[in-house]
């Protein structure tokens, strides 16, 4: 179900085949509680995930370089700062210095091939459109 103020088409992210499999993530800029904040799309086992892009640790950006946030292996997001693990599926913390908490799910979907994102109370879009 989508939240009371989510627009139901959802606004357009990226093509679809911009998100390859286990691939660089499609990072877009996004407000945080009114402040400027990064977030990320990417492809896990065939699905669009997206999180903003801010480390449970220490609210810092997480990539390695622009758009790579998975690990060595591919099987988790890994913050490149101190090397909290996520669950890609879920943004859960799997290990590290992120303790209970996880990382903040933005929900996406994927429709004609197109990625589109969903604001929610919290989370809005940068530019109003
Ligand atoms: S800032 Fe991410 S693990 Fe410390």
């Amino acid at each position: 179900m989508n939240e009371p103020d989510t627009p139901s088409q959802g606004l357009p992210l990226c093509p679809s085949e911009a998100l390859e499999e286990r691939g660089r993530a499609h990072s877009f800029d996004v407000l945080q509680w009114n402040q400027p904040a990064r977030a990320f799309a990417l492809r896990f086992d065939g699905e669009v995930v997206a999180y903003l892009n801010r480390c449970a640790h220490v609210p810092t950006e997480m990539d390695w370089q622009e758009g790579e946030f998975l690990d060595r292996d591919k099987q988790y997001i890994m913050c490149s700062i101190h090397g909290a693990v996520y669950d890609p599926r879920s943004g859960r913390c799997v290990t590290g210095m992120c303790g209970r908490m996880g990382l903040t799910k933005i929900t996406v979907s994927e429709r004609e091939g197109q990625v589109y994102w969903y604001p929610s109370r919290d989370t809005k879009p940068a530019f109003e459109e």
